[in-house]
């Protein structure tokens, strides 16, 4: 009797206290103060050489696909994100970055062929977004959005990438993941774009990490150890095998812990991405 009390009450302790529970509110807690500290950095040009969470700077054209996204609130205040360049017209991101349960954009500035994201490269602006229906805003299930840009052509730099279909969960398969995101969870900020290669894991590996309300079926994880994305990477691609296989969605809000991080899984929202197109 007293062995079963010790066991449950442990259980109980272990249910509230074991998974990392998502960082919400994105735009109040970490859009802004990034696309702050990154102009800072940028008009500064202090980039220290501070390295990403294990990656490193990317060169320009070497993912063409990447969208940086300015954005600017109902507010007027500014924050940033990231995308995917699926088209000519479309550019795939998170709904959170659009709307994160208290702010929803009034329009985006999309940063193409750049790995700077307040300057250079081809810069259009939109209003013209699609959040999906059923994305929540409390679990980010369906945390997927498309914004529509007037016609960009393809270039060395600036070109679409085709996204993961089938049944393929990438369990164990290696991936990089791109963003202008922070590069320490205290440091000052990067102007460059950067990539880490990270591993995938399975969802039941990561439903240890975060539970079951936040890793549904079309959620994907990787595992953090080798490196990991930060704030400010949200809505940004992982890239498998030159596909496009996860959105960047959320992570435990200590990027440095080596902790798994959570996508919208790119195949399972292949059809809904597709009628879009
Ligand atoms: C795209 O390329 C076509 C053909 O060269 C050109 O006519 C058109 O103006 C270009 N569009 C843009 C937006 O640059």
């Amino acid at each position: 009797m007293k062995l079963f009390l010790v066991v449950s009450l442990f259980c109980l302790g272990a249910l509230v206290a074991a998974y990392d529970i998502p960082e919400l509110d994105y735009h109040e807690r970490v859009g802004i103060p990034r696309a702050h500290a990154l102009r800072q950095a940028e008009l500064a040009a202090d980039f220290d050489g501070s390295r990403i969470i294990s990656g490193s700077p990317a060169a320009l054209g070497a993912y063409p696909y990447m969208a940086g996204q300015i954005m600017t609130l109902t507010d007027g205040r500014e924050s940033i994100g990231g995308g995917t360049l699926i088209s000519n017209t479309r550019v795939l991101t998170a709904a959170h970055n659009l709307f994160d349960g208290r702010q929803m954009i009034r329009h985006v500035t999309i940063v193409l062929g750049s790995v700077r994201i307040f300057s250079g490269g081809t810069r259009i602006t939109s209003n013209r977004m699609e959040l999906h229906g059923n994305y929540n805003v409390n679990t980010l299930e369906n945390d997927i959005a498309i914004v529509t840009i007037n016609w960009v052509n393809y270039s060395n730099t600036i070109r679409n990438i085709g996204l993961a279909s089938g049944s393929n969960t990438y369990a164990g398969a290696w991936a990089w993941a791109i963003g202008f995101g922070k590069t320490r969870d205290a440091s000052a900020a990067s102007p460059d774009l950067m990539h880490v290669r990270v591993q995938v894991i399975s969802n039941d590996v990561c439903r240890g990490t975060f539970g079951a309300n936040f890793v549904v079926a079309s959620t994907l994880c990787i595992s953090g150890a080798t490196g990991n994305i930060c704030t400010g990477d949200s809505g940004g691609p992982l890239v498998a095998d030159n596909l496009l296989i996860g959105v960047t969605s959320y992570g435990t809000g200590v990027c440095e812990a080596r902790r798994p991080s959570g996508f919208a899984r790119v195949s399972s929202f292949n059809s809904w991405i597709r009628a879009r197109m």
